[in-house]
């Protein structure tokens, strides 16, 4: 928080109808950096032991405040037979839209997959088409998700760190998530360590400060097999470094 500041961003005060996701897309991933790609592998190799003999092509996925980040749904791509993305910023769903029409996927994914294909799981796919036929784009609010629909795995990348300032706002938005998924779903959650705050051309977006504790104690009321790996990566002023959380949702308890 500035100097002075009182009062807290919530969610419901930032302009994401304002938010541009060519900015973001220049900003975070048109240059693939280095905690991406080892992100990457990382969610490869996890989502390849949760599935191993598992019936391929399976499984409904989920990627909850999918703005213009295509690499968790090209992760969850070998097990499942629909992916939902849901966004809440209308320029995200557009671009979210174009990415998953035919012959639409940014070249900027290329070197993700290149990653992801070097495990068996994921060769012999061509992501371009199977993001067509499996992929979906829905508008929707987080906080919307009420238990009442529910995926078999699951990701959320900077999105609970990433849209308020509000401690509680964080916890409700891990808490919707992790209710959405199914017992024994693999998830991925990713948030930006101690961030305070973040700009995407002229617009600034709130964030909570999450460190590993906080990060834990959010998510292990509602998980097994937790890892939390404390990534060192600074990619900007103004947060130190990057949480990815692995694990399986736990036994089918919604935690209200
Ligand atoms: C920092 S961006 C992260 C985007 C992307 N997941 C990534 O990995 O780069 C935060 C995202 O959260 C979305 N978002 C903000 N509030 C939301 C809400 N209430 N429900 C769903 N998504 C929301 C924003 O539109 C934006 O796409």
């Amino acid at each position: 928080m500035e100097r002075g500041r009182v009062t807290m961003d919530r969610n419901a005060d930032a302009p994401w109808s304002k938010f541009d996701p060519e900015v973001y897309v220049d900003n975070n991933y048109r240059t693939p950096l280095e905690v991406d790609l080892l992100i990457v592998r990382l969610l490869r190799d996890y989502f390849s032991s949760c599935f191993t003999g598992a019936v391929p092509h399976a499984a409904r996925g989920v990627d909850v405040g999918a703005g213009a980040n295509l690499y968790p749904a090209l992760s969850m791509l070998p097990w499942c037979e629909k992916i939902l993305l849901l966004e809440y910023a209308q320029p995200n769903v557009e671009y979210l839209e174009k990415q998953i029409s035919s012959g639409g996927l940014d070249t900027a994914w290329d070197a993700f997959w290149d990653v992801l294909r070097e495990a068996p799981a994921y060769r012999g796919t061509d992501p371009g088409s199977r993001v067509g036929e499996v992929v979906r784009v829905e508008r929707a609010n987080l906080f919307d998700l009420d238990g009442q629909r529910r995926w078999d795995i699951g990701t959320m990348f900077f999105v609970a760190d990433s849209m308020s300032e509000c401690p509680e706002e964080f916890r409700r938005g891990v808490r919707c998530f992790m209710n959405a998924l199914n017992e024994g779903a693999p998830f991925a959650v990713a948030f930006m360590k101690e961030s305070v705050g973040y700009r995407v051309g002229g617009h600034r977006y709130p964030a909570y400060r999450v460190n590993e504790d906080r990060a834990r104690e959010s998510l292990e009321p509602f998980s097994s097999e937790l890892e939390i790996h404390d990534l060192h990566h600074v990619v900007r002023p103004g947060h130190e470094g990057i949480l990815l959380a692995l694990g399986r949702r736990n036994a089918e308890i919604a935690v209200p």
